[in-house]
């Protein structure tokens, strides 16, 4: 099915220039060329998009408020800026509302690339009601006790960033914002990223500190609405993931860039749970008693009850954000890599291996029930059955090292 794409600047020639450079597009997608904000919303009143790529300094209306009003009326439109302005105030604005960000000047590769990205992502999530819920969130909720050691740390008269970044290192929902900002450019560091910690020196005190104080792009989890025990847990279990997977990656002499992707995958894979204990609390809470009582798969207990698991949703969520492929790959299929065309080893399968090592070695496995498998196919594919005995014995280091800090 074709997708639709609206397109909004206020200067003709360059709605001329993008009509040119996506001409090689219009078998796949409808594109439409607004003139300006006004003009793009009343196209949107009488026709769907599934995708909206603005300019930021318009006349009337910028950028920053037309995407406050998609965000309104249309929640489920992915929402890109394509700007080539930088100023940090409008800048920041964006932030709460755009998905990503693209600088001017563009190529072609670029901006059909992170449009195609985002219109398959609107396949992944078939419940509409979650699509719109995931589309319009600003942020994933964290711990409060974390969130205010992040902004204590700032409201020092010399914060240290090093410690901002290692704290948000062990944040799974802080550590996947910072990295939407730097991987959408917003502030212009489009290149690989390393890590959370690199990514929050990239960003630079001067504007991680007005993100956090004033834009307050972190958000605190709500603690009535369910037990901060068991977001911490996610957390302990996402962290140690992360450095099993790094591990592993390692161990297999996968290269940096791999490496780095498989830690960050392994941060991140279970993001999707507190996505939906926060806006369902009371069904979860409710699929969590079962599972800690009578085990089973929480993955096909979600699926059951939300048409949707929270692998889907955080890659969703990832995807929209920009982060790169090797990362909503390994999150959207963490429990299914059957379903992904592999040849070598990728940071999914370690990402896979290591969330069910790392759960079968935690020492509330009993409490928790049984533990996901490992796809035993999946590894035979790749002639890699002989290695779960070493890689065993590598996340019991790991997780010896993570928990004496
Ligand atoms: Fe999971
Ligand atoms: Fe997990």
């Amino acid at each position: 099915m074709k997708k639709h794409i609206l397109f909004v600047d206020d200067e003709s020639n360059v709605l001329q220039g993008l009509k040119r450079m996506l001409r090689g597009m219009r078998h796949e997608w409808n594109m439409v060329f607004a003139e300006s904000g006004t003009a793009a919303l009343e196209t949107m009143a009488e026709q769907d998009f599934d995708v909206v790529v603005t300019d930021m300094r318009m006349p009337e209306m910028n950028g920053v408020e037309l995407l406050e009003e998609v965000k309104k009326r249309h929640p489920e439109t992915v929402r890109i800026v394509l700007s080539g302005h930088s100023d940090t105030k409008l800048i920041l604005k964006s932030v709460r509302v755009a998905h990503q960000y693209i600088s001017k000047p563009t190529d072609a590769g670029e901006l059909k690339d992170k449009i195609s990205r985002s219109c398959a992502l609107l396949d992944l999530l078939q419940n509409k009601r979650l699509l719109q819920l995931v589309s319009n969130l600003e942020a994933v909720p964290t711990l409060p006790e974390v969130y205010m050691q992040v902004v204590e740390e700032l409201e020092k008269e010399e914060p240290a960033i090093g410690r901002v970044g290692r704290i948000i290192s062990r944040d799974p929902a802080m550590a996947a914002k910072v990295l939407q900002l730097v991987n959408s450019s917003f502030f212009g560091i489009p290149r690989h990223i390393e890590s959370p910690v690199q990514a929050v020196t990239l960003l630079g005190l001067d504007t991680v500190k007005p993100l956090v104080l004033a834009v307050e792009v972190f958000s605190k989890f709500d603690s009535k609405k369910i037990p901060s025990r068991d977001l911490e847990r996610i957390w302990d279990h996402s962290v140690k993931a992360g450095a099993v997977a790094q591990a592993l990656a390692k161990d297999e002499g996968l290269d940096k860039s791999l490496t780095d992707d498989a830690c960050m995958a392994g941060l991140l894979h279970d993001l999707g749970k507190p996505v939906l204990m926060d806006n369902f609390p009371e069904d979860y809470s409710k699929i969590l008693r079962t599972y800690r009582k009578s085990g089973g798969s929480l993955y096909h207990m979600e699926h059951e009850a939300f048409g949707v698991s929270h692998a889907e949703i955080g890659a969703y969520l990832l995807g929209l954000w920009g982060l790169p492929e090797n990362i909503v790959e390994a999150v959207g299929f963490h429990h299914t890599p059957d379903q992904c065309p592999f040849k070598t080893l990728t940071p999914l399968l370690l990402v896979h291996v290591a969330n069910a090592l790392t759960q079968a070695e935690a020492e509330d496995r009993n409490e928790d029930g049984l533990i996901p498998e490992i796809d035993a196919v999946c590894l035979e594919r790749l002639g890699l059955e002989d290695r779960l005995p070493g890689w065993t014995v590598i996340c019991r280091e790991v997780m010896d090292m993570e928990s004496e800090g």
